[in-house]
């Protein structure tokens, strides 16, 4: 992939190109959010990794400059420490997720395997699908969780190029949080602290978690249901998975800045800021969200 580094501090920078040169990505760094928007035009980058605090053009206006040019580029924030409050910003500008200082290379790696997997698998340039006045249809999935990418692709297309541009990206990254939470919390029953604790682990642990639940006939023969509905108003999925449920209600609020320091559960917020409405039913196991076309 070819990926652009926008971060002020020198030491920093380096760090960031010596980790990511060597697994085999294309780099270019600036050291401002000036320098940052040029390249961003010449480079032509998959991803951007932009810090928010910078001289010149701070993260959050190089972030709303590449919005007005370009919504397929994803951007991930590289904030500091205690700086939830800009990061909330830079999700509602439509960043596309973050990252906290100071980081792991691991954590770095496996941000980039995701974005590269789910960039090998979209498909930009969509065929028209026609002009359906309302649409539905549900479909059944097994717990592919390396499927999961080209199965929201495959949604996204469905959506026939409805929905606005600029909100495309989020929508399908919003997608596959979603259908891979329905997999691996729903259906195959990992709770939270298993996934972090998995995740801070050896490299084999998560892999080996979800292998030995794989191997439970009861977890692997669940299935996830995803009902799609489009008219010419909105879309809306909803996703149900044979699994326990959870306790929405007592998830972190989205605002709060603790939340946004764990090194996992960011999946549900980054998706409620997609969309227009997102809910659970009563027991946790199905989710609805809807995002609304804009009609002129
Ligand atoms: N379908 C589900 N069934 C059961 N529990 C769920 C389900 N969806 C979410 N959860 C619970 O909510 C928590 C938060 O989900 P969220 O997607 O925000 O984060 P995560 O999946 O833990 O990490 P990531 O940031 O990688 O998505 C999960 O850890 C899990 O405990
Ligand atoms: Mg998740």
């Amino acid at each position: 992939m070819r990926i652009l580094v926008v971060e002020d501090e020198a030491p920093i920078r380096q760090l960031l190109k010596r980790t990511i040169e060597p697994l085999g990505h294309e780099v270019e760094l600036a050291e401002d959010g000036e320098v940052g928007l040029s390249k961003f035009k010449s480079f032509e980058p998959d991803i951007v990794l932009t810090d928010i605090l910078m001289p010149k053009k701070n993260g959050l206006e190089l972030l709303s400059d590449i919005r007005r040019l370009n919504n397929d580029a994803i951007v991930i924030m590289v904030t500091a420490f205690g700086s939830a409050e800009y990061t909330l910003r830079a999700l509602r500008l439509h960043a596309n997720d973050y990252i906290i200082k100071p980081f792991k290379p691991k954590q770095l790696k496996e941000y980039l395997e995701k974005y590269e997997d789910f960039i090998n698998n979209r498909t930009i340039e969509q065929d028209l699908l026609g002009n359906f006045l309302r649409r539905e249809y549900v479909l059944e999935f097994g717990n592919h969780l390396k499927l999961v990418n080209r199965l929201a692709d495959r949604l996204m297309l469905e959506t026939n190029n409805a929905i606005p541009r600029e909100s495309r990206l989020g929508v399908h990254l919003g997608l596959v949080e979603m259908i891979t939470n329905a997999i691996e919390h729903g259906n195959l029953e990992i709770d939270f602290q298993q996934k972090s604790d998995a995740l801070e682990g050896g490299v084999n642990d998560w892999p080996d978690l979800i292998a030995s639940r794989l191997s439970q006939k009861e977890l692997s023969e669940r299935k996830v249901e995803i009902r799609f509905k489009m008219n010419q108003e909105y879309c809306e999925w909803i996703v149900t998975d044979q699994g326990p449920g959870f306790d929405w209600k007592n998830r972190p609020d989205p605002d709060d800045p603790e939340m946004l320091l764990a090194a996992n559960g960011r999946g549900i917020t980054l998706t409620s800021m997609q969309f227009e409405e997102m809910e659970y039913n009563e027991k946790g196991n199905q989710v609805r969200f809807k995002k609304y076309l804009k009609n002129e």
